[in-house]
């Protein structure tokens, strides 16, 4: 806060670009004249990417007005969900699963790795405004854990080396391939496949119904 009690780094207006305003209409456009408010969670993502990945009160108020409704209801849902930054941001934010399955593959070694790499704890951006580091639920992609989420892709199968040579990457200004980081391909079993395969000429695999 600063001494006219305002939150530091607020910007006083938030309004569309006209690239952000096309995908707004087209998002109201997807719910009915009289259940406009449904389109909120949608807009606000929006306005968060057009704001280097944060929403400023100013852009949840523009939002609550753009769908008439009171500015509480869009508070209400960017401080209830996590998904929404109300801080600035670094360019890349790096958000770590620590839930049960990625807990249970190794999320404490990941994100250990990635604290010593950025010299940063959970929820704090490096000097240099290049990261962000937080830690998250589930991301949804269990299978493949443990998971991080940078921007928007996911990386998959990790453990430290492999997440500091993604972060490495990200440092130099790369793009690094999203997806396993352990060679697996997608969510096939990690010890291979056991269904579905081809012998070597390439013919498929019939096993008997009873298994044998
Ligand atoms: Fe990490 Fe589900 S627990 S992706």
């Amino acid at each position: 806060m600063n001494e006219n009690g305002k939150i530091c780094g607020q910007p006083e207006t938030f309004a569309f670009s006209d690239e952000y305003l096309d995908r707004v209409d087209a998002v109201v456009a997807r719910y009915p004249d009289d259940r406009r408010a449904s389109a909120l969670m949608p807009l606000l993502s929006l306005a968060q990417e057009q704001n280097a990945g944060w929403l400023p009160k100013a852009a949840m108020d523009h939002v609550a007005d753009m769908l008439d409704i009171p500015h509480i209801r869009a508070y209400e849902v960017a401080t209830f969900y996590t998904m929404y930054n109300l801080e600035p941001m670094g360019r890349h934010h790096v958000q770590v699963c620590t839930n049960i399955s990625c807990w249970l593959r190794g999320s404490d070694e990941v994100l250990d790795a990635c604290r010593k790499f950025l010299g940063v704890g959970v929820g704090r951006t490096t000097e240099d405004g290049a990261f962000t580091l937080t830690e998250v639920e589930c991301l949804g992609a269990c299978v493949n854990a443990p998971v991080v989420q940078i921007g928007k892709d996911y990386f998959e199968d990790l453990d430290g080396e492999s997440v500091v040579r993604i972060l490495e990457a990200f440092k130099a200004g790369e793009t690094p391939k999203p997806g396993p980081q352990n060679g697996r391909k997608g969510c096939e079993p990690s010890s291979g496949l056991t269904s579905l395969t081809f012998d070597d000429a390439g013919e498929a695999v019939q096993k008997d119904a009873g298994g044998a």
